[in-house]
């Protein structure tokens, strides 16, 4: 099985939203597709998004975001996509009130011991569960690293819920190191990070 990676585009926006809401738990998925898509047309817009997909006779089978300035994609994401993102999370809310409760636990932010939301960070990552364990986590991993670098940033973190032992496994032997604890979205969630090996000939920081 080979494995090609391309830059997200619009045209995967719909299908990575969708693997989204079926792969990822979180607030997202359970607002579910047409709010996700919402997000990713969002994070796209932004000039800050870094993000690969692996896509196979058109489906796609995995995808990673992330950015080395989060806190300004995720503003970006809202600029651009505003309306469509407040419709996309008010027909959720009406279609399943129990997202407000998630909305609420957000709101609170992270408890003690979270963790800087300024960090370079992997936002979301995942793999369709019928093409697992045939390395398109790895490449997509790889690629995000190598975006990273070469902007120049050193070292990202990422979220990963406690017992999501599959992922932890995943993280742990690519030499992600936990680096705290926090609750979200009533939720325990562990924090890891990566310091990445300077590019030959990049400066880091
Ligand atoms: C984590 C994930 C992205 C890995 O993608 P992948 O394409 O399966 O990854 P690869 O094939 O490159 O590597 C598989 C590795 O993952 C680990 N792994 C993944 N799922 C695992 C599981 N259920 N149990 C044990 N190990 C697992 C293994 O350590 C394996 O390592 P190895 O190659 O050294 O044996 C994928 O399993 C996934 O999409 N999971 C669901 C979504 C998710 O949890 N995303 C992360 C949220 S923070």
């Amino acid at each position: 099985m080979g494995i090609v990676l391309a830059p997200f585009r619009s045209e995967h926006v719909a299908r990575v939203a969708d693997l989204h809401c079926k792969a990822l738990p979180g607030l997202l998925s359970a607002m579910g597709p047409a709010a996700a898509t919402a997000f990713y047309e969002g994070y796209l817009a932004s000039p800050r998004c870094v993000a690969f997909v692996d896509e196979h006779d058109n489906v796609v089978r995995g995808f990673v975001l992330g950015s080395g300035d989060p806190q300004g994609m995720r503003r970006d994401a809202l600029r651009a996509n505003i309306r469509g993102i407040l419709r996309g999370m008010t027909a959720s809310v009406l279609r399943r009130p129990g997202v407000l409760w998630l909305l609420a636990g957000g709101a609170a932010g992270p408890s003690a011991g979270g963790f800087d939301r300024r960090a370079p960070e992997l936002t979301y990552i995942a793999v369709r569960a019928d093409a697992r364990g045939a390395g398109v986590g790895s490449a997509l991993l790889a690629a995000f690293h190598s975006a990273l670098r070469a902007q120049g940033v050193g070292r990202y973190e990422l979220s990963v819920e406690t017992d999501n032992h599959g992922a932890v496994t995943f993280y742990e032997s690519r030499g992600l190191r936990q680096a705290g604890t926090y609750r979200q979205f009533a939720t325990t969630y562990r924090r890891y990070a990566l310091e990445l090996p300077p590019a030959s000939g990049t400066q880091t920081r």
